[in-house]
């Protein structure tokens, strides 16, 4: 492992607002970050927000700000947050910086004098949402985020990527650490292997960016300008002997860690770029999944954002940090509830790993007058102890450095439900009336000496992901600031057996109170009162009139979606899951993560007169139906069921295959590329043999005969109807 290590996070947009979304690649880096320094390792940490570009530009617009105005204000946002949550970043940079320019601008020339740049015209279709250009026709919608894309027609700047088909590919087979997870792989080299088109580099229509040196009339690629972000920061462009040295030294990075629908700017634009330029190649891109609510892609455009600083204020940080790492594989989406956040909480932190320490340390000032005991001689039980304390240390520190964050986190929770069971088997508060004072005592000394260290090994393991936890814990025990002893680099001596007899305890102060039933709806509250559109917290009108901002959650009102509230019988259910804090500690309470698909099969149109007497409901029961908008991919009918047909649909953040009882009605073929309305939220069923996640709806004409229900305007892919 080198001396030095240089992770990023990507750099934010900043048309919109932080939120858990953008919290989650971020507190993973910070995690990684506080291990490495904590190991001795020099560390650079890397997050930024991405400010050019024609989105901005209109958001700013609809805000009634200067772009520049807009974008400061928004980044200023996300450094506040990444504050609040306690991050430690190195730096934090802004593609609006002269730093940052004057990189961009470098990169640009030494593209052009190596003659990886020439001048063309494009015209062709470009999604202002990702900025990126699409092929197709006009009108063709965004495969990444199901927007309508526009037709631009300029004069271009054009890099060669078609140059760097077969140099990524090698790079790739030569580096198979290069990219991860597999399933990122395979899409880039499947990506690469389709073959590789020049990119337009430069923009004329719009002005909000990088100049073009020598032709001002262009800006730089908004990509472009965005991934050089990672050696501007390090000091790439400025020309002084010690910006010179910064970059000799951070440079590789580490690790680019991004979301998975980056992937193509990461694993392949940028190091063709680099490339291009006789620069090296970051070490590695690790992509994280996404975190959903409500079953979709938490993000502002869908309206289902939750902020971090809700859930920091009401259950603490490191509620959140645990959270993210422990219940998502990482990698892989995973399901972001109230319900599941608040059962973890009670689950493995206020009954687990909060109820050891307040355990271990009463009892040491109860029976020791607050300093550690020796233990005296030992049995096979400290023996065993202590041999699982390292086994863990070694499992965890395996798990941690190959991503697998959960299973760090399981494996070390193993050994706090070990430590606690140890405890209770050894019962130190109690005195069987056959046993000698001076018996009792000495096994007051082992056990509580013995549970002291191990829970001293916990905390130093946790700290990464527990920072302000740990901090109190390490006061507790006697330790000391554990921001000092991570700067003398403790993770990387510490082994069992480094509590010293005689250590006076810190006063016992309480770690994670119990979450009692208010916890959801004061969450849940902060939310509501806060806006989540950038544009509206900047005082403007938010986005219903740009094309790039036209969401279902616009669609109900104008102002920024809420995230939809918890119906209460899960809030209770949630708190009344978990054990009172008295109980020793059990395994953790197990929690049910919402699949990212759990929606049900289509029966046929429902054939109801509307003049049929019917109870009315009201909104809450509307809401609980999640209805979307999707796009008809794959129509077939199904072998031996004449009325079934079964359908491949595209949400934009997910495909999913519908069976539809509308065969009789409609031909497969004519059905592709259609846009329809499904329910979203039905749990799966199985009709022949093959499962149906969702129904469409359609409207029930004479006969039974169905009209699927449509849309004259665009819409985008996973739109909500409300
Ligand atoms: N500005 C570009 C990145 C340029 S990096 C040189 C961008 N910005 S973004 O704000 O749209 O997204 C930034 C990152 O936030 C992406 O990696 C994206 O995956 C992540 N996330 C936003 N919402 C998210 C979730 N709901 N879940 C997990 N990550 C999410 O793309």
């Amino acid at each position: 492992m080198s001396e030095r290590f240089y992770l990023t996070t990507p750099i934010y947009y900043v048309n919109a607002r932080p939120h858990l979304g953008h919290a989650y690649s971020t507190i993973v880096c910070d995690a990684i970050a506080r291990r490495k320094r904590a190991l001795g390792i020099e560390t650079w940490f890397l997050p930024g927000t991405d400010e050019h570009g024609q989105k901005i530009e209109r958001s700013a617009k609809l805000a009634g700000s200067t772009p520049a105005e807009f974008a400061a204000k928004v980044s200023n946002e996300f450094r506040s947050s990444w504050e609040r949550l306690g991050l430690t970043p190195d730096d934090f940079i802004r593609t609006t910086e002269e730093r940052h320019k004057r990189g961009v601008q470098k990169l640009f020339v030494t593209l052009r004098d190596r003659g990886y740049i020439y001048k063309g015209s494009y015209t062709g279709q470009y999604c202002v949402s990702d900025e990126a250009y699409i092929d197709g026709e006009p009108g063709t919608i965004c495969p990444d985020c199901g927007r309508v894309t526009e037709t631009v027609s300029e004069e271009n700047y054009f890099f060669k990527l078609s140059a760097f088909e077969r140099p990524l590919l090698d790079y790739y087979e030569s580096h198979p650490e290069f990219m991860a997870p597999d399933s990122m792989r395979r899409e880039i080299l499947s990506f690469v292997r389709g073959g590789l088109k020049d990119l337009s580099v430069s923009r004329t229509s719009f002005s909000w960016g990088i100049p073009v040196p020598g032709d001002e009339k262009h800006v730089v690629y908004v990509w472009l300008d965005a991934l050089a972000n990672y050696i501007t920061a390090r000091g790439y462009g400025s020309d002084d002997a010690e910006s010179k040295a910064r970059f000799e030294k951070f440079w590789p990075a580490d690790i680019h860690l991004i979301g998975k629908e980056i992937s193509r700017f990461h694993c392949v634009y940028w190091p063709a770029f680099l490339m291009a330029a006789g620069i090296p190649l970051p070490r590695s891109v690790r992509a994280n999944g996404w975190l959903l609510f409500e079953q979709s892609k938490m993000s502002k455009s869908r309206g289902n954002v939750v902020r971090a600083e809700s859930v920091a204020d009401v259950l603490g940080v490191d509620a959140l940090r645990y959270f993210l790492l422990r219940e998502i594989p990482f990698g892989q989406d995973g399901g972001f509830s109230f319900d599941a956040l608040v059962q973890r909480y009670n689950g493995d932190l206020a009954n687990g790993y909060g109820n050891l320490v307040s355990r271990v340390v009463n009892m040491i000032h109860k029976y020791f007058e607050g300093a550690v005991p020796s233990a005296g001689k030992l049995t096979d039980a400290e023996e065993k102890l202590s041999e699982s304390a390292t086994a863990t240390i070694a499992e965890f520190n395996r798990s941690f450095d190959a991503f697998d964050f959960s299973g760090a986190l399981k494996t070390l929770w193993v050994l706090v439900a070990e430590t606690d069971g140890y405890l209770t088997a050894n019962a130190p508060w109690k005195k069987p009336a056959e046993r000698t004072d001076a018996d009792h005592a000495a096994l007051q000394a082992r056990v509580l000496a013995t549970a002291a260290e191990a829970t001293r090994v916990l905390t130093a393991r946790v700290y990464p992901i527990l920072h302000a936890s740990a901090e109190i814990v390490w006061r507790q025990l006697g330790q000391g600031e554990i921001s000092e002893a991570s700067k003398k680099n403790f993770l990387k001596s510490l082994a069992w057996g480094g509590l010293k007899s005689g250590t006076k305890f810190g006063e016992p102060a309480p770690l994670f109170p119990r979450a009692e039933k208010d916890a959801i709806d004061r969450m849940q509250n902060l939310e509501d009162q806060n806006p989540h559109s950038a544009v509206e917290a900047a005082g403007g009108n938010d986005g219903k009139k740009a094309p790039a901002e036209v969401t279902c959650g616009e669609a109900s009102g104008g102002s920024a979606a809420k995230a939809p509230k918890m119906e209460s019988a899960d809030q209770t259910k949630a708190v009344e899951a978990v054990k009172p804090a008295a109980e020793k500690a059990e395994a953790p309470v197990a929690t049910a993560i919402p699949s990212p698909v759990a929606a049900t099969s289509v029966e046929p149109v429902a054939v109801v007169p509307a003049t049929e007497e019917k109870p009315l409901i009201s909104i809450d029961d509307f809401i609980k139906i999640e209805l979307r908008v999707a796009q008809i991919i794959v129509a077939e009918r199904i072998p031996k069921a004449d009325k079934l047909l079964r359908l491949e649909v595209d949400l934009g953040y997910e495909k999913r295959q519908i069976l539809a009882g509308i065969a009789e009605y409609y031909e497969p073929e004519k059905l592709v590329g259609r846009k329809i309305v499904i329910v979203a939220n039905l749990a799966p069923r199985k009709m022949r043999g093959l499962e149906s996640h969702g129904m469409l709806l359609a409207a029930s004409l004479e006969g039974g005969v169905p009209a699927l229900a449509g849309f004259h305007e665009d819409v985008p892919l996973g739109a909500r109807l409300k």
